[in-house]
């Protein structure tokens, strides 16, 4: 008699689908003003459908709290699903290439579980659905941090807009958190200067002495232009500007001709409600011709696993060093966000769920 072929996703179906399945979720039902609060949201149930061909089941494990998530929301009707990256375990499957037990990371948003085909955009992001290689002995949080979204943004901002030349000065701001410690990691790999600023003495401590920066200053307590010209005496050839505002203009000031500056963010201002003045910009831009380019990771979303590969390939060599700042619980992700952007973080800050 012939044999009856049921593959394994289908078993899995059969035992545990999607349906009766019920998730916990944050909706976003006022806009932020200042920093992030709880009552901001209204954390809700929702059941979850049976689960439909090419669909997964999710049930997450670490969520990621970003700068972005303070800035973007501004752009939703609420009531919205909080947006977020997450690393999640598939516990149900009918998809044969994501099997149950393996890991994605996925722009989920701040739920515990999520129903989804992976192959079909999500709505809460732009970072395509993942499956998380096999990265024993590091934990899988990193999918969120150096072999994730920030990894990807130091992995392509730097090479790509920067363009750094072995011999050259890289001012990195935001420098201890998790896009410019990589930056800064990168930039010494690539035989160049690099000169970090970040709010702490413990972390400016951290980026000389374990992650080989040259220079680290505290930018709550440092004189900037002093600082540049300690720092940097042949100037800065490339900026990485992960916080905008009055340290950008300082240190575009402080810049060679034809200097490359890659705006990545500022989070300086984030919480703020009304934006800050700060010292015209334009005779540095035009005088020393920088070239000025704005990015966002997804540029490269056709290239994502390149940059994910490379930074793998260093993690393994141990050329790549990371730190996370773990929150734990998911009713903690407000207070994680609000740490985050008080610079409680070195390194990655990330909620492990359970
Ligand atoms: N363009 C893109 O596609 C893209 C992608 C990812 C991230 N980003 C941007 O990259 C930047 C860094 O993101 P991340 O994920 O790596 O976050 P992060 O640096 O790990 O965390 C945020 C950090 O911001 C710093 N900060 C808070 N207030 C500040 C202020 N007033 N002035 C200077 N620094 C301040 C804090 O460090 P201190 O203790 O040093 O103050 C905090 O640790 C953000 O601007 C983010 O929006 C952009």
């Amino acid at each position: 008699m012939a044999k009856l072929f049921v593959p394994y996703y289908i078993t899995r179906r059969l035992y545990s689908g999607g349906g009766g399945i019920t998730a916990r979720k944050y909706v976003l039902t006022k806009y932020f003003k200042g920093e992030p609060k709880i009552s901001d949201f209204q954390v809700i149930e929702e059941k979850l459908p049976d689960l439909k061909e090419g669909e997964i089941l999710t049930e997450a494990e670490y969520l990621s709290v970003d700068p972005y998530m303070r800035a973007y929301m501004i752009g939703y009707k609420l009531p919205t699903d909080m947006i977020g990256g997450q690393v999640a375990k598939i516990i149900a499957s009918r998809n044969k290439n994501y099997p149950v037990g393996k890991y994605v990371v996925g722009s989920f948003g701040w739920r515990t579980h999520t129903v989804c085909d992976p192959k079909v955009p999500e709505k809460l992001g732009f970072i395509p659905i993942t499956l998380l290689p096999d990265i024993d002995p590091h934990p899988r949080s990193l999918g969120l941090g150096v072999l994730g979204m920030p990894g990807n943004t130091a992995h392509f901002g730097l090479k790509e807009i920067c363009r750094p030349k072995p011999g050259e000065t890289i001012a990195i701001t935001g420098a201890a958190g998790a896009v410019g410690s990589h930056v800064g990691q990168i930039g010494k790999m690539l035989g160049c200067k690099v000169i970090g600023f970040a709010g702490s003495d413990e972390k400016c401590q951290y980026l000389k002495k374990e992650l080989g920066f040259d220079h680290a200053f505290n930018y709550k307590s440092a004189n900037i232009r002093q600082a540049l010209k300690e720092g940097a005496p042949q100037r800065i050839d490339c900026y990485f500007d992960n916080v905008g505002g009055e340290i950008s203009t300082a240190i575009m000031n402080h810049m060679n001709k034809n200097g490359r500056v890659a705006v990545c963010g500022s989070v300086s201002s984030y919480n703020d409600e009304k934006l800050p003045k700060v010292t015209i910009l334009q005779p540095a831009i035009v005088f020393k011709e920088l070239v000025v380019e704005g990015f966002l990771v997804n540029r490269w979303v056709d290239r994502w696993n390149e940059g994910i590969t490379a930074n793998l390939k260093l993690l393994n060599e141990g050329k790549l060093k990371y730190q996370e700042k773990v929150y734990h619980g998911f009713d903690n992700m407000v207070d994680a966000l609000v740490g985050m952007l008080q610079g409680e973080n070195t390194g990655k800050a990330i909620v492990k769920v359970k």
